[in-house]
């Protein structure tokens, strides 16, 4: 299933991932980590090793998976990727969730946690979405935040290894289709 929207930077398509678009998930992928001032033999690095990533899940066919992207004028602008029923007290995992940053603030990221929620409540509707999060994200901790994620910690993780990331959440992920976010 696919769907269009637009704005200021033009027609926005959300679609299901195919094999064809693990290499320029994997290029958008590695943009958003890098940043503008990265080492040029290290981004070069990062670049091919995202794009194998990228590719070999895109040409996974998982219904336990959904890998959507946005793209516009061909080019993928955005993408979002999860695993339904990951965790057995969290639920479905939103393992990424990236927006290329010349087209953030336009709704592309609301709408791609949008779909991602839609079908996890399809697939797994009994169960919640989570995230893991660093602590340094502050900007992406307020973007959960105002949709309704709330901070989700189980009685020992402060002292397991993975303390290091932040859980967020949400119990259910339906709530955020009734909202306008
Ligand atoms: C976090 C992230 C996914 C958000 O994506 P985004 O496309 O900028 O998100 P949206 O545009 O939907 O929402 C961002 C803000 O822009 C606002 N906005 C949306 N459409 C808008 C429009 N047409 N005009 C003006 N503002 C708008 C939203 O209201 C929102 O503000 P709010 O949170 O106060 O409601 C994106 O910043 C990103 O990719 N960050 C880097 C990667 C990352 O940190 N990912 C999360 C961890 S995995």
């Amino acid at each position: 299933m696919s769907k269009a929207s637009t704005s200021k930077g033009g027609a926005i398509l959300y679609r299901e991932a195919s094999a064809a678009d693990g290499a320029a998930i994997g290029l958008l992928h590695a943009q958003c980590w890098l940043g503008e001032a990265a080492d040029k033999a290290l981004a070069r690095t990062i670049v091919s090793e995202r794009q194998a990533l990228w590719r070999e899940r895109s040409a996974r066919t998982d219904p336990a998976t959904r890998l959507v992207v946005a793209e516009s004028g061909g080019e993928p602008i955005g993408f979002a990727c999860a695993y339904a029923r990951r965790d057995p007290q969290f639920g479905s995992l939103l393992d990424n969730l990236h927006v290329a940053k010349a087209w953030q603030t336009q709704g592309v990221g609301s709408a791609l946690l949008r779909d991602i929620a839609g079908w996890s409540a399809a697939v797994a509707p009994d169960d919640g979405l989570y995230l893991w999060l660093l602590p340094t994200n502050r900007a992406a901790r307020a973007f959960y935040l105002r949709r309704g994620a709330g901070a989700l910690i189980t009685a020992n993780e402060h002292a397991a290894a993975r303390a290091a990331m932040l859980r967020f959440g949400w119990r259910r992920p339906a709530s955020l289709l009734a909202g306008q976010h």
